[in-house]
């Protein structure tokens, strides 16, 4: 257990908000999670902000990584075949290749799978959702594990593309437009295909589950109050307050792996209990 965290216990009171939140979510006509760092915190990957955040140890990186990556795509290549050259970002590879899908992933996983859950929104590059299982996705900032053209947005796996070290930066096998990584940078606009799918998840949703998020980066942190302006329910789930706390509809003070497994739990028994 992350010792950065407040001790969790499931309290009755708890475990009780927990239960409603699944009746909540067997009667939303369209329900969407949207999670964040905090989600992925028990895969034993550091959030970005608050207690043992990576920005807090190793400060926010530049805000126009992106603008830096156009202006030089050749040596950011080089840097990204070289990540020993900044050590962060060499331990964040390493933690991100060894990491495994938690208790929360596979709990959200299940909810789709199960017909009550329609879409999960993240904002994490881990792939963690993916390899739970769950299929309808939305990866805002992308996906550490692949590759996008610039210009035709095609995204690949690695080995799809060619990266010859000698002939950097890689091109796009389908238009000749250039190649990064699918992670979205500080200063890049969000591809336009991953942006629409969001918008049309969070217009029609009337419940959303906000999971280990601090809620501080735009657009993703404007789909609960999208949600709560159209007169949807916002469901937080988090072991410290957040942005989000004071306008949650509840907030479920706990995390994400022991919360989103209950949710899973009461959702479950009360279907079998044959409740509406
Ligand atoms: N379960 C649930 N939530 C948790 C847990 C846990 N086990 N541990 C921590 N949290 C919460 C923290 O309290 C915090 O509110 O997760 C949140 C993590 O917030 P951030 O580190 O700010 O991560 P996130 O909101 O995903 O950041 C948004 O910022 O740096 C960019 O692109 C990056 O996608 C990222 C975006």
């Amino acid at each position: 257990m992350d010792e950065t965290l407040p001790h969790f216990e499931l309290t009755p009171e708890l475990d009780g908000a927990i239960a409603e939140t699944a009746r909540q979510l067997r009667e939303a006509a369209h329900a969407v999670a949207l999670t964040g760092a905090g989600l992925s915190v028990e895969s034993g990957i550091p959030p970005f902000r608050g207690p043992g955040g990576l920005w807090t140890k190793y400060g926010e990186p530049p805000m126009d990584g992106y603008q830096r990556f156009l202006r030089d795509p050749k040596a950011a290549w080089q840097a990204r075949l070289n990540p020993e050259k900044e050590p962060w970002l060499q331990g964040l590879h390493d933690t991100l290749g060894k990491a495994k899908p938690n208790d929360g992933h596979r709990a959200l996983a299940a909810l789709e799978a199960e017909g009550w859950l329609a879409c999960t929104i993240t904002q994490n590059v881990d792939d963690l959702h993916g390899q739970a299982g769950s299929h309808h996705l939305a990866e805002i900032h992308g996906n550490y594990k692949l590759l996008r053209c610039l210009q035709c947005v095609a995204r690949f796996r690695e080995g799809e593309v060619s990266v010859d070290p000698a002939s950097l930066p890689p091109r796009c096998p389908g238009c000749g437009g250039l190649v990064k990584g699918d992670t979205v940078q500080f200063g890049e606009p969000i591809p336009q295909d991953v942006l629409r799918r969001c918008f049309d998840e969070v217009a029609c949703c009337d419940l959303m589950i906000v999971a280990g998020t601090s809620a501080t980066v735009f657009p993703a942190a404007d789909f609960p109050m999208e949600v709560l302006r159209n007169g949807g329910t916002v469901i937080e789930v988090n072991p410290l307050p957040s942005d989000l706390s004071r306008v949650a509809s509840v907030t479920l003070q706990g995390p994400g792996g022991a919360v989103l497994s209950r949710l899973l739990h009461h959702t479950r028994r009360s279907a079998d209990l044959g409740h509406a």
